[in-house]
């Protein structure tokens, strides 16, 4: 029902809008599925361009989530061995699949500064903002 254009828009404004509203989200950005060559590609982002736009399945925390279909909350990347570094200022990370129609199409991703950061407030939290997310597929 959404143009690829418009959903497009609404998630690049969805990510600098939590960038900015929430002091410990310094990168947020969504990864999508590539069809079925099992790797993820950048979508919009808010934050620190990356050289990761393409992940492969299994590779870092988001192609992990890939494949687990779970949240994946990592207090310390530093203490993470399958971990992609995007810069050397991310002290933590969390990320969480996005489903549409139960199938997990892809997933927001979010950085962070700050040492442990994350709660199950934001997993709940992320959770939802996918669930609306989902609308626009
Ligand atoms: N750190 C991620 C890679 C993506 S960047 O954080 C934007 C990972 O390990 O999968």
């Amino acid at each position: 029902q959404h143009s690829e254009h418009t959903r497009t828009e609404k998630l690049q404004n969805l990510c600098e809008f939590l960038k900015e509203k929430v002091s410990y989200y310094n990168w947020v950005g969504f990864y999508f599925k590539n069809g079925d060559k099992r790797e993820l590609i950048l979508g919009p982002y808010a934050g620190a361009e990356t050289d990761h736009t393409v992940i492969p399945f299994g590779k870092g925390i988001c192609g992990q989530v890939a494949e687990s279909n779970q949240n994946f909350v990592v207090p310390d990347v530093s203490a993470q061995d399958n971990y992609i570094a995007c810069s050397i200022t991310v002290k933590s990370e969390i990320v969480v699949p996005l489903f549409v129609n139960n199938e997990n199409i892809g997933q927001i991703d979010i950085d962070s500064h700050e040492l442990d950061p994350f709660t199950a407030q934001d997993e709940r939290f992320l959770e939802f903002v996918n669930q609306e997310v989902a609308q626009l597929f």
